[in-house]
């Protein structure tokens, strides 16, 4: 995904924002590009690939005294990764970088290409600096010129902007995608679109708020609609990366609205799902589907088998990798086998993918680490975009992977005529608001907080739920085992009476899932058959459930992947409070790695 530095200051700029790009890398990029204001006049490099290639081109060139940069890494979603469409783009004397889309692009590119401006790029975001030099020509003051461009612009956008009309100054805005300034007691000013950049170079940074607009110079900064907050930025760079959380994996928790919202750019649009990795004849041949994985990524996989099924009408069977391999497993070349890992490094996932290319099956890995062994080996891979996860017990990777995989199955159906259009509209409405969903709810944390003192006993935990509700009940008890050492199991809500029923007492907890938007009664039976055998319940529904002992209310919502995303937090907020009181290190419990790469 893109990543956007910027400065102002007196050292060397080129090497400090190349240094700056290099930290945002993990995100993934395919082409680069800086530009350097001094003196009045601008220099702008561009490469396609790695940062390396930038470098080669710029190794003779370097500057000396104030001067003002921004930097970019492009990953490509409007236009193909080539030099013309890397960041900054350039209008007649102005630079910009741009992280997010501009959904309203065509007919700003189209207004001003008939007031005669010559457009260079298959971007979006050229749109912006041609608009700023259109406003620049109505209005003397840049920085409202620069508010009006930013008016105009629909969708989500982490924006720096320099014009050799106003040297020394860099203008920004953000809406829906990150940005932060950082600055340091040498009066030295930093952009970045993530903290690790800014980690050894900032004293002191502000997270802006989404509406945020603004310009700085050496000497002062402007901000609307209201000033920044700066907060300390920790010199040590594992407490900076924590960002002030007490963990990386709260850090992550919290991060999701933020990385849902770049798994999204570019493929949710309007009324449509788009993957430019996939072409439309992919599914060619394909008659069903294999989903491959281990531990948290098998419950995604587990999940989105009821979309498959549901939404594309594409029969789905999900394999646990480590069975998978050496179970002499029937192969049919009608079968689409898609592999889902955070790290892409997991041996058994790895394994079981090189089985499924072995046997001429067509592959797709979902993956957070592009370049991983299972990127590489992949036909195709659709990239979660989650950032890099550093707490064991993945939390936003799993979120990416359910929502992608969600988006694949809109996107089959699209395919296969398995939904009518409008209903994939519809579904399309409803994922605009995952990210809201997740947004950080402090409420529901101290709740968390609270209750997590009432559940550090007992003789085990039960999480239920029913369909898709199931595999999140499966994940909900993974993350509390992991972190807690308490023991938890997941179940359907329907499968207690067979068996595991036998084990409800008061010192059994059972974490019911009680959507509202699906089968609300029926889990209501199952949870009531637990509290007859008085099983000690904590309901985490919309509703207020009178038998349970403990509840977790959340917000009422029309659909059940949104009851889904928000009952998601509630589980890891719920398992970290848990694992904290036990004093337990949350990001590296005890015997687990993040990366498994043994069988
Ligand atoms: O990197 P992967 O997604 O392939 O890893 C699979 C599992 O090892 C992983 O999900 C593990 O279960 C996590 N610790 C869960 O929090």
């Amino acid at each position: 995904m893109c990543g956007i530095v910027g400065y102002i200051g007196e050292r060397e700029i080129k090497n400090r924002l190349v240094d700056g790009l290099r930290e945002l890398e993990y995100r993934g990029y395919d082409s680069a590009g800086i530009a350097v204001m001094q003196n009045g006049r601008i220099d702008s490099f561009k490469a396609v690939g790695k940062l390396s290639n930038l470098e080669e081109k710029t190794k003779e060139y370097s500057t000396e005294g104030l001067g003002v940069g921004i930097g970019h890494t492009r990953w490509a979603t409007h236009g193909k990764p080539t030099e013309l469409n890397a960041h900054p783009h350039m209008g007649e004397y102005s630079y910009v970088v741009h992280n997010g889309i501009i959904e309203n692009y065509r007919e700003i590119k189209e207004k001003l290409e008939s007031e005669g401006v010559t457009f260079l790029s298959q971007t979006d975001t050229e749109v912006i600096v041609h608009l700023f030099e259109a406003e620049a020509e109505k209005e003397e003051d840049l920085f409202k010129a620069f508010k009006a461009t930013i008016e105009q612009l629909d969708g989500a956008y982490a924006v720096l902007l320099v014009t050799q009309k106003a040297p020394d100054t860099i203008f920004f805005a953000r809406k829906g995608s990150p940005m932060i300034l950082g600055r340091n007691r040498k009066g030295e000013i930093f952009f970045a679109s993530s903290d690790a950049p800014l980690i050894g170079e900032a004293d002191e940074v502000a997270y802006m708020e989404d509406g945020t607009v603004g310009y700085v110079t050496p000497k002062s900064l402007y901000t609307e609609p209201q000033e920044l907050l700066f907060v300390p930025l920790a010199g040590d760079k594992m407490t900076a990366q924590k960002g002030g959380y007490r963990f990386f994996m709260e850090k992550e928790i919290y991060e999701q609205y933020d990385v849902m919202s770049d798994t999204m750019i570019g493929r949710v649009l309007d009324n449509d799902i788009y993957f430019e990795e996939i072409d439309e004849k992919f599914l060619e041949g394909v008659s069903r589907i294999k989903l491959c994985a281990c531990g948290t990524s098998y419950h995604a996989a587990l999940t989105s088998s009821y979309l498959f099924e549901r939404i594309s009408k594409i029969p789905v069977n999900v394999e646990i990798a480590s069975e998978f391999r050496y179970k002499d497993p029937l192969l049919t070349d009608d079968t689409l086998f898609i592999v889902i890992s955070q790290s892409g490094e997991t041996a058994d996932t790895l394994e079981a993918l090189k089985m499924a290319k072995d046997a001429g099956l067509k592959t797709l890995a979902i993956c957070n680490v592009d370049n991983s062994s299972i990127v590489r080996l992949a036909d195709t891979t659709l990239l979660t975009r989650a950032g890099i996860e550093k707490g064991v017990a993945s939390t936003k990777a799993f979120a990416t992977q359910v929502m992608v995989l969600w988006m694949l199955s809109l996107f089959f159906a699209k395919q296969r005529k398995s939904m009518d259009e409008s209903a994939i509209k519809e579904e399309i409405r409803f994922m605009h608001y995952v990210p809201k969903v997740l947004q950080k709810s402090l409420e529901v944390h101290e709740k968390c907080k609270r209750l997590s003192k009432r559940y550090l006993h007992g003789h085990g935990f039960f999480f239920i739920g029913r369909d898709i509700f199931f595999p999140l009940a499966l994940e909900g008890a993974l993350k509390l085992k992991e972190i807690s050492y308490l023991h938890a199991e997941g179940y359907p809500a329907g499968e207690m009476k067979h068996g595991p029923i036998a084990l409800a007492d008061a010192e059994l907890f059972t974490i019911a899932l009680m959507p509202k938007t699906l089968l609300y009664d029926k889990t209501k039976s199952n949870v009531e058959e637990l509290s007859a055998r008085d099983s000690t319940i904590l309901s985490i529904s919309p509703d207020l459930f009178d038998l349970a002992d403990d509840f977790i209310l959340t917000h009422p919502h029309n659909h059940p992947m949104l009851e889904f995303f928000e009952m998601m937090v509630v589980e890891q907020l719920l398992a970290m409070e848990i694992a904290i009181r036990l004093g337990n290190d949350v990001d590296m419990p005890r015997n687990l790695a993040k990366s498994v790469t043994v069988e």
